[in-house]
């Protein structure tokens, strides 16, 4: 489900949320759902009070690429999609803070967060991360959580889909469900997710995906150094010969 399809609810929780507090969305891809969140700050008296953060890694895939184009949209593999989602999104006038990382190595220091869109985190190992990263600035009887994948089971059968109803299952108390069509919830008891985390990350099913991930970012991280010496052993020499 994108930011398009649950624009109005997307637009009345940035509308709505208190005054000196975040909006943090995990995975803005080319920012549809930002949009929408920002034109929710925008029908605010005091726009400059709430703080809009959205996290991606911006850099598109072979998915993606396909994706975009249905919609008539040209990316090509591998492109940075960071700067065009910047000059798209400033139309709307609203600061907004891009944090282009690996969700997993996400960091947050920016005081309370009023309201939660996640529409990255389908597998656990990222999800856990992403709750122990956020869900301690969530704040009970105000926080609102949009979880974007909650039904993405449904669509693949997978256990490990399941991760984001799970979690909400096993804490009933601290979620009320304030939206029938769509899993939007409100945080309504201070609660300690870690033991349920550490449980989760340690599920032996997790172990491929954690080690996929390691693959992963050793991967990206040597591409790095490749492209970097490659480009130097390309570039002239500034020696006299
Ligand atoms: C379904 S799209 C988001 C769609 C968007 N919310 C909308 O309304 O159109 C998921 C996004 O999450 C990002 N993403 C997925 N896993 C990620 C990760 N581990 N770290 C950073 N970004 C990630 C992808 O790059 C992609 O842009």
């Amino acid at each position: 489900m994108g930011g398009t399809k649950i624009r109005a609810l997307l637009r009345e929780a940035a509308r709505n949320a208190p005054s000196n507090t975040a909006i943090v969305e995990c995975g803005c891809w080319l920012g549809a759902g930002t949009a929408q969140l920002a034109l929710g700050i925008r029908e605010r008296e005091d726009t400059l009070n709430v703080q809009l953060h959205t996290y991606d890694r911006w850099q598109a895939d072979k998915s993606e690429v396909e994706k975009a184009a249905k919609r008539g949209c040209h990316l090509s593999i591998g492109e940075d999609t960071l700067p065009r989602v910047r000059q798209t999104l400033s139309e709307f006038r609203v600061p907004i803070h891009f944090h282009k990382a690996e969700l997993m190595e996400a960091v947050w220091a920016d005081g309370p967060i009023s309201v939660f869109v996640d529409d990255a985190c389908k597998t656990p190992l990222l999800f856990c991360q992403a709750i122990e990263t956020f869900a301690p600035h969530w704040v009970p009887g105000q926080t609102i959580i949009v979880l974007m994948d909650f039904n993405f089971w449904k669509k693949t059968g997978s256990r490990k889909h399941e991760c984001q109803k799970r979690f909400v299952e096993c804490f009933g108390c601290a979620f009320e469900r304030i939206n029938s069509r769509v899993a939007v919830f409100r945080y309504v008891k201070q609660t300690d997710f870690m033991p349920w985390l550490n449980a989760t990350r340690r599920a032996p099913s997790e172990r491929f995906e954690r080690a996929m991930y390691y693959i992963a970012k050793v991967a990206r991280r040597s591409k790095a150094g490749l492209n970097n010496w490659i480009g130097q052993s390309a570039a002239p020499s500034s020696r006299p010969k």
